[in-house]
């Protein structure tokens, strides 16, 4: 007998499920009355009252038997424990960063580095600051600069990388900053008091893989060196928020010249060798519930953290994690680099918005790595950006049918420091989808879901924000909608 085997390309999900949290229907009468007790925010909706939950994707993703066993092996020292140890190897094997300080989540891993470097008045570039990131930088009275290239604010234009920074603008900034702070042509400065004048007040280049805040779109390792080249030449420091660095190194091997034969450990290697440091929440692609690590190479700045770390976070060989937490993350980051995972993962996203594309709804494209994000001003031109078109599409997917997602738009970001508003650069609504977590029906349920309520979209109505507290508003404001 000669057979033919099934074509091997087929993507499935690469896992067997042999633990299952039971999720329950509402009706919409219900649906209604859990989001008006709510404030009509869906971050104070109960987790049980949701049927799919796209909130985010970060500690919500499902652990392996192996992350499990591992757990089960985990030693609980305070210090110095071997978890630590084996926590510490992963991070630096995929890094080659010399120093791991681990953090309870990524925002602590924020908070120490921004703590040491930012002071009042100083600039951090970013392709695009994600809310903590850029609360962050606020909260000690920084200025938080997104430079993404234009495209990454275009939701409809096709670009292999719309994560890039732009870098001509970044050296642009950096020239202006330190023309502003002397008075004289870059010029006329030698290159050695440069860099002290730059780092002033640049302390520090971010760079988000992927931009969650823009699309979840990639960074290209070309964008990435070019940052690096320039954060060299004037002597800034350059970090990487890292949260997705193993979907963000499949699409430089599905996309970037040079790459394809490459695995994405060793892509990621490269990656991380043209930084300074890293800031990580492994909740994301380290997958797992809880946890983050602060990584650097230089030794000053170590010491110092570490210093930070043992006030707010613990011991720098726990930092706000338990024993069991370090190994699941240990795993973990393998288990997020591991070829067959990446390709479903991704593709599923890709399925996702190929649906949505195909029954007219706009998103960004292509497609991010986490997540599916609408253009809920393309979506709701009726609603101006600050009666939150993105959040009311959000609370239209929950009551329609049980979706919770999250807005990424003028309640996320439209308060300034100030305390004036601006409509965000872009109104997203953003469909986060949780590792190893739902199954292609779920997807396919979903689809329709926003399919749905796209049909319906000209019933939908702006919101007004009833109470809000001044940082991180969208957590907790409370809405009403508008009639
Ligand atoms: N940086 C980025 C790019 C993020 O997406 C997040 C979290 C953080 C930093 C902070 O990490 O939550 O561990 O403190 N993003 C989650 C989200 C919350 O839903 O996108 P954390």
């Amino acid at each position: 007998m000669k057979l033919k085997s099934i074509n091997s390309n087929v993507i499935i999900e690469p896992f067997r499920i042999r633990s299952v949290e039971p999720i329950r229907f509402t009706t919409i009468r219900e649906r209604q009355k859990l989001l008006e007790k709510a404030s009509w925010n869906p971050f104070l909706l109960k987790a049980t009252d949701v049927l799919i939950d796209l909130l985010t994707d970060s500690g919500t993703g499902a652990m392996s038997s192996r992350q499990w066993a591992a757990m089960i092996e985990s030693d609980e020292s305070y210090a110095g424990s071997s978890s630590f140890y084996r926590f510490e190897t992963a991070v630096r094997d995929i890094t080659g960063f010399k120093h791991v300080i681990p953090t309870h989540q990524g925002r602590a891993a924020e908070n120490i580095l921004f703590s040491l470097l930012v002071r009042k008045g100083d600039v951090i570039p970013n392709n695009t600051h994600f809310d903590t990131t850029r609360a962050h930088v606020e909260h000690r009275s920084g200025q938080a600069l997104d430079l993404i290239i234009k495209e990454g604010l275009e939701p409809l234009t096709i670009h292999p990388f719309k994560g890039n920074m732009d870098t001509v603008r970044l050296e642009e900034t950096i020239r202006e900053t330190l023309g502003e702070t002397t008075g004289e042509s870059t010029d006329e400065i030698s290159s050695e008091s440069q860099s002290e004048r730059a780092r002033k007040r640049i302390p520090v280049i971010m760079l988000t893989v992927t931009n969650n805040s823009g699309g979840g779109q990639p960074v290209s390792m070309a964008n990435v060196r070019e940052v690096s080249r320039i954060a060299r030449k004037y002597g800034i420091p350059f970090f990487i928020d890292a949260c997705r660095f193993a979907e963000n190194s499949w699409f430089i091997k599905m996309r970037e010249d040079g790459y394809q034969d490459k695995t994405p450990i060793d892509i990621a290697r490269e990656l991380f060798s043209y930084a300074d440091g890293c800031t990580m929440s492994a909740k994301k692609d380290g997958m797992s519930n809880i946890g983050g690590y602060l990584a650097l190479n230089d030794d000053d700045l170590a010491r110092e953290c570490r210093s930070l770390s043992i006030l707010t976070e613990g011991f720098p060989t726990y930092g706000g994690m338990a024993g069991y937490d370090m190994e699941a993350v240990a795993a973990g980051l393998y288990e997020a680099l591991d070829e067959g995972y990446l390709r479903y993962r991704i593709r599923s996203t890709e399925y996702l918005g190929e649906k949505l594309v195909d029954a007219g709804v706009s998103i960004i494209q292509p497609t991010g790595g986490h997540a599916v994000y609408i253009d809920a001003r393309h979506m709701l031109p009726h609603i101006p950006p600050l009666q939150y078109p993105a959040w009311s599409l959000t609370n239209a997917l929950y009551l329609t049918g049980g979706v919770r997602a999250v807005e990424i738009g003028s309640v996320m970001f439209g308060l300034q420091p100030d305390g004036t508003e601006k409509p965000a650069p872009m109104e997203l609504v953003r469909l986060a989808i949780p590792r190893r977590v739902y199954t292609q029906s779920h997807i396919d349920y979903l689809a329709d879901v926003v399919i749905h309520t796209y049909e319906q979209r000209e019933k939908l109505d702006g919101y007004r924000i009833v109470a809000a507290p001044k940082v991180l508003r969208h957590f907790s404001a409370r809405l009403e909608p508008l009639e």
